[in-house]
C-alpha cells in the first residue's frame, strides 16, 4: 500500500485539473483495500471517494476526503469451454491492457472496445461502449467489496442492471461497493461487429479481404479513434461529456420537421436516440475556446482543457452548452461525466 499526502491530483485526472488531495491510499491488492477501509471507517458513501483511470470525472475542488486508488492488477484466463473463454482482471488494470491481453490471445469481444481510456474496474459501472459494442455484451461477473461492511459480494450480469451508460453502481448502490476483480466471457470463435458505418468504412480503405480478424477491427477502431478524439495525454478530455439524449418519435418529429438533417438512430420502436455532437455543433460550438476550456474541433460531444483549465470554468462552459441546446432543440443534455 502507498499512503500519499497533501498530493496533486492533476496527474490523476484526464483532464488535466489542477487540484489537490490531503490524502491518498493507493490499494494493490483486496486486503489491502480492506485494511483501507478499516482505517478510514466509513460511514456513507460521502465519506471517501474511490478513483480508477479518473478518465471519466471532472474535478471541481480540492479533495478533503480519503481518496482510495485502486490499483489492484493481474490478467488471468480462469476458464474455458468449447466455445468461450473467461478471463479475470483486476480493477486497476488500464481498460486498454485487458483489450491487447485479448487480442494476442485470439479471443474475441472486445476488438470494438480498442484504446478506450480508463481502468477495468470503471467499465462495468458505467458500462462503457464504443461503436456498437458495450461492456455488457461479454461482462460474466465481478467482485466487489462492501465500504462500510467491509464484505466481498459477486455480481452477475443481471445484477448490474446495465443501461445505456448506467449500472447499479451509479443508481442505487453508488458508493457502495469497490470493484476488486471483474471476469469477462470472451468468444474463442470471433463474432465480428463491423456494422457501424465508421468501421466499414475504415475496413475497406486499409483491408482489400473477403474476412476480417478481431485484429483489422481493433486497428479500425483505433484509428477512427485517433482521428476524432483527442489523445488526453496532449489535450486533457474525459471523452464524450454529455450522453446522447433518448427522445420519443412525437419529440422527434417535431425536431425533425425544423432540421431535417437532424443525426438520430432508432432505439427499439418507440424511442430515437439524438447524437449529442450534431446537437452541440448546431448551436456553434463546435471548437469555440474560452481561455483554456474549450470544445473539442473534431466532436462537438468532447470538452478540452487546453491547459490551464478549472474544474469550474469547465463545468460553466458545459452548464452554457445545456442552456443552448435546450433553447435551440428543446432537449435536456445529460452529461456522462461524474462531477465532483
Ligand atoms: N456529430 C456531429 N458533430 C460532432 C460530432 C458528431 O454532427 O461534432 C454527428 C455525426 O453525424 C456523427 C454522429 O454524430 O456521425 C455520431 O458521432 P460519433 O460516431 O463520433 O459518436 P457519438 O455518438 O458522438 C458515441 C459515444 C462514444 C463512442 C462513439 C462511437 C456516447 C455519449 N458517446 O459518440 O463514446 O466512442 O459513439 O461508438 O455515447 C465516451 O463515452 O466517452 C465515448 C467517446
Amino acid at each position: 500500500m502507498i499512503i500519499e499526502k497533501n498530493i496533486s491530483l492533476k496527474s490523476y485526472n484526464s483532464f488535466g485539473i489542477e487540484v489537490n488531495a490531503s490524502v491518498m491510499y493507493a490499494v494493490g491488492s483486496e486486503e489491502e483495500l480492506i485494511e483501507v477501509l478499516s482505517l478510514v471507517n466509513p460511514k456513507t458513501p460521502q465519506d471517501l471517494m474511490v478513483l480508477g483511470g479518473g478518465t471519466n470525472i471532472l474535478l471541481l475542488n480540492d479533495v478533503s476526503i480519503p481518496i482510495i486508488k485502486n490499483d489492484i492488477r493481474g490478467i488471468d484466463i480462469i476458464d474455458e469451454n468449447e466455445e468461450f473463454v473467461f478471463v479475470k482482471s483486476g480493477a486497476g488494470e488500464l481498460w486498454h491492457g485487458l483489450v491487447s491481453f485479448c487480442l494476442n490471445n485470439n479471443l474475441s469481444g472486445l476488438e470494438n472496445l480498442s484504446l478506450i481510456p480508463g481502468s477495468v474496474g470503471a467499465s462495468p459501472m458505467q458500462n462503457i461502449g464504443a461503436y456498437g459494442v458495450e461492456v455488457k455484451d461479454t461482462f460474466y461477473s465481478l467482485t466487489a467489496i462492501d465500504i462500510i461492511e467491509k464484505s466481498k459480494r459477486i455480481f452477475n450480469n443481471r445484477d448490474c442492471e446495465f443501461g445505456y451508460r448506467e449500472s447499479v453502481f451509479k443508481k442505487k448502490l453508488k458508493g457502495q461497493y469497490i470493484i476488486t476483480e471483474v471476469t469477462f466471457k470472451l468468444a474463442k470463435k470471433p463474432h465480428l461487429k463491423i456494422e457501424y458505418g465508421a468501421i466499414k468504412e475504415e475496413l475497406a480503405r486499409h483491408n482489400n479481404l473477403l474476412t476480417y480478424t478481431i485484429r483489422n477491427v481493433s486497428d479500425a477502431v483505433i484509428a477512427i479513434r485517433k482521428s476524432k478524439l483527442p489523445d488526453p495525454k496532449l489535450i486533457g478530455n474525459a471523452g464524450s461529456f454529455f450522453k446522447n439524449p433518448e427522445i420519443n418519435l412525437l419529440e422527434f418529429a417535431e425536431i425533425k420537421k425544423q432540421h431535417p438533417d437532424v443525426v438520430a438512430y432508432p432505439i427499439g420502436t418507440e424511442k430515437m436516440k439524438l447524437a449529442a455532437g450534431w446537437l452541440i455543433e448546431n448551436c456553434g460550438w463546435k471548437g469555440y475556446r474560452e481561455k483554456d476550456a474549450g470544445v473539442h474541433v473534431k466532436q462537438a460531444l468532447v470538452l478540452v482543457n487546453y491547459g490551464k483549465a478549472s474544474g469550474e470554468e469547465l463545468f460553466l462552459l458545459s452548464e452554457k452548452i445545456v442552456r443552448s441546446v435546450q433553447e435551440k432543440f428543446n432537449v435536456l443534455l445529460e452529461k456522462e461525466v461524474n462531477i465532483i
